[in-house]
């Protein structure tokens, strides 16, 4: 027996739904906020290198392995290099759900923020629940107006919604995707470009894109800088999770996987580059300073260079809104795509119903978001994270985001380069494709990477062990800083185990 697994109904409609995986949060946030923080024009190079050295290799392995077995990520690689291969790819399920739980979360926060937008958001004076820290503020203060939010427990409602909204998208699979994505993608772009023209034609918001592009080569000799880029590309590319494999197991064999490639990192990156400009002159003009973490960037920085963007409070409400509304499309097909990854997965190692599916999934999906907003205040000072829910969040995405994804790519160059040869995988894709890879690519996927990958994981490692968990100043919570890196190690090594000896109940 086999199951109908779906199809996509055009190539634009895996376009779209690719590159709306790939075009997200990482594009409009952290992009930009990684970008500050690793010294504007210091990270281009190291990223534009991620993405020829990196990126598109990666993306054309992980396309070509999905349209070769017509099967999701840990299935193909199981199929590819047996068993091994499998546990690796249900490894990188487990990260992409702990991605997923938070990734929503934070949506739910932007839904919060968008509404606020409308409302009081913008008005002066919103009072503070941290008293003592964060004055009520006699011009309107996102910062205040965002703990508020985040310290009540009206996110859970805002959470619960998003979950359903992905889950409404999810129910039909290629069919329902494929309709959502051809609304939301040609939107995002549309908002992306409507924010950008106001950014640049802002008075002196073009020194924010001066920033963006100055070079600075000492930032470069930093291994962080590379660490942050290649961590940067992988999430912002999807991949590492297995959302592509699976994606493109809904394609026909003969499809050009190389063009592909490109195709879809082309976009995602145009997407990110344009998004730069656009936040880093809006930054710009109000002097103000994108530091921080990557959420305190859209929730408190974006939000008070838009209060500036106008004298007319209309108009500041509509730019407002609007910015929430884009992180909100751009997020959803992304967050459809992570879920989609886990779907697809079940349903070929299972064969159960797509439904039962997206139900063993929204349970510990939905507890963990909602886990992600938990309103206790931890962190009075403010220094840190503030509320439980955002200090569980900041640690998990400094584990994930940093280190799952650059080490599921080392496993997957390493499998493929490796047990199935990467000559094999580079005559699999030249039979389809106009490109012609040449032996330089069976080098890159065999030697480049995994050495590369090793270098860069093993030095960051080293320079953050001595420091890790300074930043956190929460009296009786520290022990988290340990707890959650073990947790999510144990549990995802537990999860992978089990669903890689379980039989399957397909056959082939
Ligand atoms: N690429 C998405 C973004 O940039 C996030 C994502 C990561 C989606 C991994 C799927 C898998 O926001």
């Amino acid at each position: 027996m086999t199951t109908n697994r779906g199809t996509w109904k055009s190539k634009l409609g895996f376009i779209l739904a690719a590159s709306g995986s790939a075009i997200g949060l990482g594009n409009i946030v952290f992009f930009s906020s990684n970008a500050y923080q690793y010294g504007g024009g210091a990270f281009y190079l190291p990223y534009f290198i991620a993405l020829f050295v990196l990126g598109m290799p990666l993306m054309m392995l992980e396309l070509g392995i999905g349209t070769m077995t017509g099967r999701s990520f840990p299935m193909a690689l199981g199929k590819i290099a047996g068993k091994k291969g499998e546990f690796v790819g249900w490894w990188s399920i487990a990260g992409a759900l702990f991605i997923t739980m938070y990734y929503i979360t934070i949506l739910g926060w932007a839904l919060g923020m968008m509404a606020g937008s409308l409302g009081s958001l913008f008005e002066a004076g919103a009072t503070a629940p941290f008293d003592d820290y964060l004055k009520p503020s006699p011009a309107a203060n996102s910062t205040v107006y965002f703990f508020n939010l985040i310290s009540g427990w009206l996110p859970f409602f805002f959470i619960i919604l998003i979950w359903a909204i992905n889950l409404l998208i999810l129910r039909k699979g290629t069919a329902s995707i494929e309709r959502a994505v051809r609304v939301i993608v040609p939107l995002m772009w549309i908002f992306m470009l409507i924010l950008v023209v106001r950014g640049i034609t802002l008075e002196k918001g073009f020194d924010g894109v001066m920033y963006l592009f100055t070079p600075d080569l000492e930032g470069i000799a930093q291994p962080h800088v590379w660490r942050g880029a290649f961590s940067q590309m992988f999430f912002s590319l999807s991949l590492g999770m297995g959302i592509m494999t699976a994606y493109a197991s809904y394609l026909p064999r003969d499809s050009d996987q190389a063009n592909n490639a490109m195709l879809i990192s082309f976009l995602n990156c145009s997407f990110e580059f344009i998004a730069g400009i656009a936040i880093f002159s809006l930054l710009f003009v109000y002097a103000l300073n994108p530091a921080g973490t990557t959420l305190s960037l859209s929730f408190f920085v974006i939000p008070q260079g838009i209060n500036g963007i106008s004298a007319v409070p209309w108009i500041v409400r509509l730019f407002g809104f609007l910015f929430f509304l884009l992180m909100i499309l751009a997020g959803l097909s992304s967050s459809v795509s992570l879920i989609e990854g886990f779907a697809s997965s079940l349903i070929d190692k299972l064969g159960i119903t797509r439904s039962r599916a997206l139900a063993t999934i929204a349970i510990p999906g939905i507890t963990g978001s909602l886990l992600f907003t938990l309103p206790q205040v931890i962190d009075p000072s403010l220094s840190g994270d503030g509320t439980l829910g955002l200090t569980l969040l900041d640690i998990t995405d400094h584990w994930v985001f940093n280190y799952s994804l650059l080490f599921i790519g080392f496993a997957e160059v390493v499998l493929i380069g490796w047990v199935m040869g990467a000559d094999n995988l580079r005559q699999l894709l030249n039979r389809h494709s106009r490109l012609r890879l040449g032996p330089w690519f069976t080098f890159m996927i065999r030697y480049f990477i995994p050495g590369l990958l090793a270098v860069v994981i093993a030095s960051s490692l080293y320079n953050e062990a001595p420091l890790y968990g300074s930043s956190y100043d929460m009296p009786g919570y520290k022990w988290l800083t340990v707890f959650i890196p073990l947790f999510w190690l144990v549990s995802s090594t537990v999860f992978a185990l089990y669903l890689t000896h379980k039989s399957t109940n397909i056959s082939e």
